[in-house]
């Protein structure tokens, strides 16, 4: 893994390593892609400010997310479908993780389940809800990951409703995969990836199946959505949410000023801003384009976190300049995962760590804690 330099070099091999549905599933956007590609597009407009002769020993990315110490503002954006990037994939990621001391996040469309990640690491993980218009099943999902202690629940906003991706369409994706010709030689072209998915017992939803009928596959996943994901949530039932909870609330998927207001009065612990990976609703605003207002908005009444587009710790320096306390990664970890399982995760973690501390040192400063808008440069 010490070869892959960047997360770019980790998406290649992930190309090779992992069946094209899969891979394809993660490198995805929704219809044209626009919000997809504006989200690394628009990092890359911004430009640092590089400083000289300053003291750049004894340097500290240890932050705070939600009163929770970590050693970066980085957090394991949920994905659905990571036990499907690698065999017990959303364990792999929880481990590669906890190791460096930051979040993972579980989605509720994970291939493992709750409880089986919980079995399988030492430290709380946090639990990512959609809600579904069976409030028994939210509620037992809830109390779920109770028991499994986790850190926080992330509740995702923004897709009650599936923006639609061609690719998936096309490639007829489902979780098990199917057996038709054309899937069984995209698996068998990536021998790794079967032997170790035939090791494993974890290849369906496994926070679904068995609490839910009839959900096994893309097409009966979309149905299920578009029957089950609650079209009718409104600000409301984040009350109820944050109610039978109890603990530390993230709302996830703010991309307006407005809706930014209605999050903080909920007085809710964190907001993300995102789009969801540019998954959902194409020609939307990149999250970092979408960053300042909300600060500027809300900044002072609560902790505001961001995902979409983040490739590279120089990307993490640029959104905690902008004001975000924590940056999420998705993408960038599941291509650690489909490269290399767990040593691809922690390779992905550690190219974005020394990234983010070299550039923070180039930029003059020894701690994130201090990191502000002074060091873009907005010259022209
Ligand atoms: C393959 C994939 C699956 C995803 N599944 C979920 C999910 O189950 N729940 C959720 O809230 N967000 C989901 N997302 C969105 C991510 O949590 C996150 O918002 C997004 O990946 C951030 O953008 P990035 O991939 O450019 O880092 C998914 C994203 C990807 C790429």
């Amino acid at each position: 893994m010490q070869s892959a330099l960047t997360i770019a070099d980790l998406k290649e091999r992930a190309r090779r390593r992992v069946p094209k549905m899969f891979f394809e599933y993660a490198d995805s956007g929704s219809w044209t892609e626009s919000t997809y590609r504006a989200n690394e597009e628009d990092f890359a407009r911004l430009k640092l400010r590089q400083r000289v002769l300053v003291d750049m020993s004894d340097r500290s990315l240890k932050t705070e997310l939600v009163g929770q110490s970590v050693s970066m503002p980085l957090a394991l954006s949920p994905t659905g479908l990571t036990g499907m990037q690698h065999a017990d994939g959303e364990i792999l990621a929880a481990r590669a993780a906890e190791a460096l001391g930051i979040p993972f996040c579980l989605s509720t469309m994970s291939i493992c389940s709750i409880e089986t990640v919980a079995a399988a690491t030492t430290k709380p993980f946090w639990f990512q809800l959609y809600v579904m218009r069976d409030r028994a099943f939210i509620e037992r999902l809830i109390e779920r990951a109770k028991a499994a202690r986790c850190g926080a629940l992330v509740l995702t906003l923004d897709l009650q409703i599936l923006g639609q991706r061609h690719k998936d369409l096309r490639n007829g994706l489902s979780a098990p995969p199917k057996f038709t010709p054309r899937h069984i030689w995209q698996m068998a072209t990536c021998p790794g990836w079967c032997l170790n998915m035939l090791r494993t017992k974890n290849r369906a939803f496994g926070n679904i199946v068995g609490h839910v009928t009839n959900v096994t596959n893309v097409s009966s996943l979309s149905a299920w959505t578009a029957e089950q994901f609650d079209t009718r949530l409104s600000w409301a039932d984040v009350a109820w949410i944050k109610e039978k909870w109890g603990g530390k609330l993230i709302l996830k998927g703010v991309l307006d000023p407005e809706d930014a207001r209605k999050a903080a009065d909920t007085g809710a612990d964190a907001i993300i801003v995102s789009n969801h990976g540019g998954r959902q609703l194409d020609g939307a605003r990149s999250s970092i384009s979408a960053l300042p207002a909300i600060v500027d908005a809300v900044g002072d009444r609560i902790e505001i976190h961001i995902d979409g587009g983040i490739r590279s710790g120089q990307d993490v320096l640029k959104a905690v300049a902008l004001g975000a306390k924590g940056a999420w990664i998705g993408r960038p970890f599941l291509y650690g995962l489909g490269a290399g399982g767990e040593a691809g995760v922690t390779r992905a973690l550690d190219i974005i760590r020394h990234e983010l501390d070299i550039s923070m040192a180039l930029c003059g400063l020894r701690d994130i804690r201090n990191v502000n808008a002074d060091i873009l440069d907005r010259a022209p």
